[in-house]
């Protein structure tokens, strides 16, 4: 089994005044085992990060490019974000391929660039509804992890994200036989494409409305190595109710 990990995705949420929930997840979580990311906005990474020190709670991007520095205005780079005490970065989430028109090679640049960085990329990968009711879903998937997973990766330099995108932000969560059956063929597909050793030992999460309540579906599931949490992740309580609830079910496997 691998370690468990619980990601937390403001998205573009949260003021400095909100900083107070990174130090209260701290103290809550202080005694998992669980591996547990916020990942703010990147104006608050450096003080998320001071507030995490001597805690086992990462802090993690949001999005990077790919260069490493130059013309590139607005944007951040992976060093910068290392830089400022990240540990981890959401890349290819379904919000910025479609908000920001990001294709498969700009995220397999962005994953590289994270890994020479040293962070850890969380790529996302996921379909839409009208794919999912045209039997795409396992096409798209393939197509996706083909495109943007660099073949060096290993489990210490890639996390996975299943996010179905009709799943995220609607309160509708895929079912718990979808999740078991699409993660073991996600498995598969990085096995077949980094080598079975390291396809192994890479992380899978699911992504899409993971709340408190629904968390209960998941937990147990051999497949599914964590979660990106979306908006649970905003409310202290409910976070730390996915990460304790998924520690709890781990212990007993
Ligand atoms: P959600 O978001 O939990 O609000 O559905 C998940 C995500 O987009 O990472």
């Amino acid at each position: 089994m691998l370690k468990k990990i619980v990601v937390g995705n403001w998205k573009m949420n949260g003021l400095r005044g909100d900083l107070d929930k990174v130090s209260m997840i701290c103290e809550l979580l202080s005694d998992v085992a669980t591996d547990v990311v916020i990942c703010p906005p990147a104006l608050l990474i450096q003080q998320a990060a001071t507030a995490c020190r001597g805690s086992r709670i990462g802090v993690g991007g949001q999005d990077c490019h790919s260069a490493s520095s130059g013309a590139h205005t607005g944007d951040i780079s992976a060093k910068m974000l290392k830089d400022a005490g990240a540990s981890h970065v959401i890349l290819g989430h379904s919000e910025r391929r479609e908000g920001h028109g990001e294709d498969a090679a700009a995220i397999l640049a962005k994953v590289n660039a994270a890994q020479n960085a040293g962070l850890m990329p969380i790529l996302c990968i996921g379909e839409t509804h009208t794919q999912k009711t045209s039997s795409l879903t396992r096409d798209v998937l393939r197509q996706q992890l083909a495109a943007s997973v660099p073949h060096t990766s290993t489990g210490d330099t890639l996390m996975i994200a299943y996010e179905p995108i009709w799943a995220i932000g609607t309160g509708n969560s895929a079912s718990r036989k979808d999740v078991q059956d699409l993660h073991r063929f996600i498995r598969d597909e990085l096995e077949a494409l980094v080598g079975r050793e390291n396809g192994s030992a890479i992380r899978i999460l699911y992504g899409g409305s993971v709340n408190a309540s629904n968390v209960t579906d998941f937990v147990g599931l051999q497949a599914v190595d964590g979660f990106l949490v979306g908006g649970a992740s905003l409310d202290v309580a409910a976070f730390s109710t996915i990460v304790t609830s998924l520690e709890i079910a781990s212990s007993e496997i």
